[in-house]
């Protein structure tokens, strides 16, 4: 989705704002541009494509001394990506970027053009900077021109404007779309979309909740909310730009992958203990009244709550289902407020997933995120979270976030059983054992990586893929489909194994690549026979199983375990090493596929 970075201060603030924009660029965008104003003046630059075209634009440009500007990764949604619809916006005298949808922009647009008003672009955003400077004109205000047009938005937005009308400032707004601004000691302001711009920067952040906005300046920071002025909440900025880096890997898809076993230890830490359960973020009383599940998310999320619902219903012995969460916003759907409403999210900003808590919560139900961003809306929106702890994921194709959910969810049947008196003190003892294991599980073999690598160059081509499991194997086999699509641009669809007979084993033939999710410890009799249908009309089969099987082209021999999750995350391991080496091998763009972003903030 579109990023936004800001600075104020006296470092050289073209190099400072594209540099925030490259901390950025996972998120997904289509073109660029800044906005610089000091001395009174504003330039502005903009480019298509990567931001490499964007500092080629502003190669002969340096800032001299203390000054302020603005920065934006667009990724199109109202308009093509043309440098027209780049942002930043121009007014008369003013500029502007955005990240949102100002849904009632056409009405905002006809009544400015009625006034006379030129548009350039086709976005939604101009209206924004048109409608300050009309304000402007009639107030003479800049405060009040900014708090005027922020209040006839309507939609999801967040704003940074500058003017030649209040040199010093930079307005902010935020409804929907996350703002963070970012304090140091050198008093250098900077805002950003995510953490990740402010990392190594700021030492101090302020998390913007819906409809606050306000101005920054070289004096400080002024925040309102109902035209009324509010106190900073300011939270100390942790983590380090390293981390957020590659680290000697090819993409952070590939050091995300690596990165699981440790973010997984890291998940469990606390949570774990040699008899219990534990989530401090839970008091017990949560689970009273509680009387099934239903969970709600989109994409790789949706797939791991796709196994939770295995999980909640064998393990915790509570009705469980889940939704899509496109679909369940305009569903209509029955709500039960004895229904505990869990929403899966890495980034904690999808629209559809932040719309779908919403209606929960409006229906009265007590409501739980699964994230992995901190302060993230739909953190701040729902009643209790618990954060999986996997650290910034930068690849767009989800994977430590999905090891990290599945591994939260597993936790959670548990902690749920325990209350409920479902599970025996010795099987749950057994499975702490199982859960205390995975980390060994996730570290990635480098044999099986060279294998893996070697195997990749015979899946190039071919009509398709169909990934193929049983029970927790089917939601692995759609994860294991979905990440093959992403980067590999493939066709690959995840199914479950027992239903291939009912129509699609008519593409089985040698062009059809099966990918077989044959665990030992979980119906391997069932997924065995089901091969072998695909295998006697001459589908090409690879086969991930701890047990040989003979008819497979081409087989990659897992552990013996005793658990079924343990076979679960030690095969997500073999799916995602799969898909980077085929996408690699197609030299794709691994970490930002296109077409893709990393969160999608809108609908
Ligand atoms: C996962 O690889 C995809 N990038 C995508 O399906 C993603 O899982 C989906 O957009 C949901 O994102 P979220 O987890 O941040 O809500």
């Amino acid at each position: 989705m579109c990023g936004i970075v800001g600075y104020i201060g006296a470092n050289e603030i073209k190099s400072t704002l594209i540099e925030g924009l490259r901390d950025l660029e996972y998120r997904g965008y289509d073109s660029a541009g800044i906005a610089i104003l000091e001395d009174n003046s504003i330039k502005s630059f903009k480019a298509v494509g990567k931001l490499i075209n964007l500092e080629k634009r502003t190669k002969e440009f340096q800032s001299k001394g203390f000054g302020l500007g603005i920065g934006h990764t667009r990724w199109a949604t109202h308009g093509k990506p043309t440098e027209l619809n780049a942002h930043p916006h121009l007014g008369k005298f003013s500029y502007v970027v955005h990240n949102g949808i100002i849904e009632n922009y056409q009405e905002l647009k006809q009544s400015l053009q009625s006034n006379g008003i030129k548009f350039l672009s086709q976005t939604d955003t101009e209206v924004i900077v048109h409608l300050f400077e009309k304000n402007y004109k009639e107030f003479n205000d800049p405060m009040i021109a900014f708090e005027k047009t922020v209040q006839s938005l309507k939609g999801a937005y967040a704003i940074l404007l500058i003017s030649k009308v209040d040199p010093q400032k930079i307005y902010f707004a935020k409804s929907g779309s996350p703002m963070i601004v970012g304090t140091n000691k050198n008093n250098e302001i900077f805002f950003g979309s995510s953490d990740a711009v402010l990392i190594g920067k700021a030492n101090e952040v302020i998390y913007l909740e819906d409809e606050e906005y306000g101005y920054a300046s070289s004096e400080g920071i002024k925040l309102f909310k109902d035209q009324k002025e509010i106190g900073l909440n300011k939270k100390p900025l942790v983590g380090d730009k390293l981390s957020a880096q590659k680290g000697g890997y090819r993409f952070f898809m590939e050091k995300e992958i690596y990165e699981q076993s440790e973010v997984v230890v890291d998940t469990i830490l606390g949570r774990v203990l040699d008899d219990k359960i534990k989530f401090d973020e839970l008091d017990i009383s949560f689970l009273d009244d509680i009387e099934d599940i239903k969970i709600c998310a989109c994409g790789t999320s949706y797939h791991a709550g796709l196994s939770g619902t295995y999980l909640f219903e064998r393990v915790a012995k509570i009705r469980c289902d889940i939704e899509i969460a496109s679909e369940f916003r305009y569903k209509e759907p029955l709500l039960n407020k004895n229904t505990l409403f869990i929403v899966i999210t890495q980034s904690g900003e999808t629209a559809d997933t932040l719309e779908a808590l919403k209606m929960a919560k409006r229906a009265g139900l007590k409501t739980l995120a699964i994230c992995n961003v901190d302060n993230s809306s739909i953190v701040r929106l729902a009643d209790y979270t618990l954060l999986t702890r996997a650290g910034i994921e930068k690849g767009v194709a989800s994977t430590k976030a999905f090891a990290t959910q599945s591994m939260v969810l597993w936790m959670l049947a548990l902690y749920i059983a325990s209350h409920k008196n479902t599970i025996s003190k010795e099987l749950l003892k057994s499975e702490i054992e199982a859960i205390r294991h995975i980390p060994s599980v996730l570290v990635v073999n480098d044999k099986l990586h060279e294998k893996i690598k070697r195997l990749s160059k015979r899946y190039l081509h071919g009509h398709g893929f169909f990934f193929i499991g049983r029970d927790i194997f089917f939601p692995l086999a759609l994860e294991g489909a979905l990440k093959l699509k992403e980067i590999s641009y493939l066709h690959a669809e995840g199914y479950p194994a027992g239903e291939m007979k009912h129509g699609p084993i008519a593409l089985a033939d040698s062009e059809l690549f099966t990918i077989a999710l044959m665990p030992k410890t979980l119906l391997y009799d069932k997924i065995k026979s089901n091969v072998e249908e695909l295998s006697a009309r001459d589908a090409t089969i690879l086969a991930i199983s701890p047990i040989e099987f003979e008819l497979a082209d081409d087989f990659i021999k897992t552990n013996y375990s005793n658990h079924p999750m343990s076979e679960f995350f030690e095969m997500m391991v073999i799916t995602q090493l799969l898909a980077l080496e085929i996408s690699v091998r197609l030299d794709n763009d691994v970490d930002m596929p296109r077409n893709l972003a990393k969160s999608v903030t809108v609908e």
